[in-house]
């Protein structure tokens, strides 16, 4: 089976959308992209290379990537550790966690939700979430918790607002970002930007975490980075916590599928599914419930 290498992707990548055959990949190694011609893996692919903008910000050893639905994310060129899905960073935000978990739905619908998100990173899946709060007049409060803040002057690089119904959500938060957040010592910070939508974001290391502050949860994005670098999250004692943090029929969601994951999420009793991933990304994505 021919691989292409994530680490080496922004220098040229098969890409599925460009070839109607190659419609989906799959990621279940965490560094590796094994292609697939109608869903058999395929020893005669013929792949057709895509070069990634790369932009660098100036100051900042990070660097911004345009993604193939023209959103952009955030890598480190040295370990190539990227924030989102090079296939799209919107498109797989909004499918992995705001679809899969159902809290688009909730939203829209006018439902009252409290989300927790473990990897703030960039806040694209924070901001979308109070974007569909404020879109479906519905409460939402919201926890993330996130031990690296980025500088402002990134996340007014990534433009974070073009995937967003409501710029001024946006400019609100960078606002508050600047003069609150940016240089603020590990603690809990609160942005209210309307009396239903509250944003607490946690600056700390996930694992030392008291979780009995917060409350329960109808979904939790687990989104920090991959198990093969941060393999304290992805535990069955740290899944195991996450899992009591929700409400029954409360659901976690993430990118990762792999053998490990599915394991670990199942012992420590969640009832997972694989549902399908964002058009052009990855094959399949989890959905994990407390049923109980
Ligand atoms: C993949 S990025 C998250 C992307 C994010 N959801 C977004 O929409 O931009 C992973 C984030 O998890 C954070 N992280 C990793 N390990 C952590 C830990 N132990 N505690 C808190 N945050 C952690 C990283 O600093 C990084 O910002």
């Amino acid at each position: 089976m021919q691989t292409v290498n994530a680490r080496e992707e922004n220098s040229a990548v098969a890409w599925p959308s460009l070839c109607p055959a190659l419609r989906e990949y799959d990621e279940d190694s965490d560094d590796s992209l094994s292609f697939f011609r109608d869903g058999v893996a395929s020893h005669s692919v013929i792949f057709m290379a895509r070069k990634r903008r790369i932009l660098q910000i100036p100051g900042s050893h990070q660097a911004i990537q345009i993604t193939d639905d023209n959103s952009r994310t955030l890598i480190d060129p040295v370990s190539g550790v990227a924030f989102h899905s090079a296939s799209g960073a919107l498109a797989e935000t909004q499918h992995v966690y705001l679809r899969n978990s159902g809290v688009k739905d909730r939203l829209s619908n006018g439902e009252s939700s409290a989300v927790l998100e473990v990897g703030l990173g960039t806040g694209l899946g924070m901001l979308l979430t109070v974007d569909e709060a404020i879109g479906g007049d519905a409460k939402l409060n919201y926890h993330a918790l996130e031990s690296d803040l980025l500088p402002v002057s990134v996340l007014r690089a990534l433009e974070l607002d073009s995937g967003m119904r409501s710029v001024a959500i946006h400019q609100s938060y960078l606002n508050w970002y600047e003069n609150v957040l940016c240089e603020a010592s590990p603690g809990s910070y609160c942005w209210e930007y309307a009396e239903h939508v509250t944003v607490t974001i946690h600056h700390c290391d996930a694992r030392d975490f008291q979780f009995s502050k917060t409350g329960f949860f109808d979904a939790i994005y687990f989104d920090p980075f991959a198990p093969s670098v941060n393999q304290d999250l992805w535990t069955v004692e740290f899944l195991g916590k996450m899992r009591t943090l929700l409400r029954s029929g409360g659901k976690l969601v993430t990118y990762c599928v792999n053998r490990h994951v599915k394991d670990t999420l199942t012992a420590t009793g969640f009832e997972i599914s694989c549902v399908s991933g964002p058009l052009g990304g990855k094959r399949e994505v989890m959905r994990a419930t407390r049923i109980d």
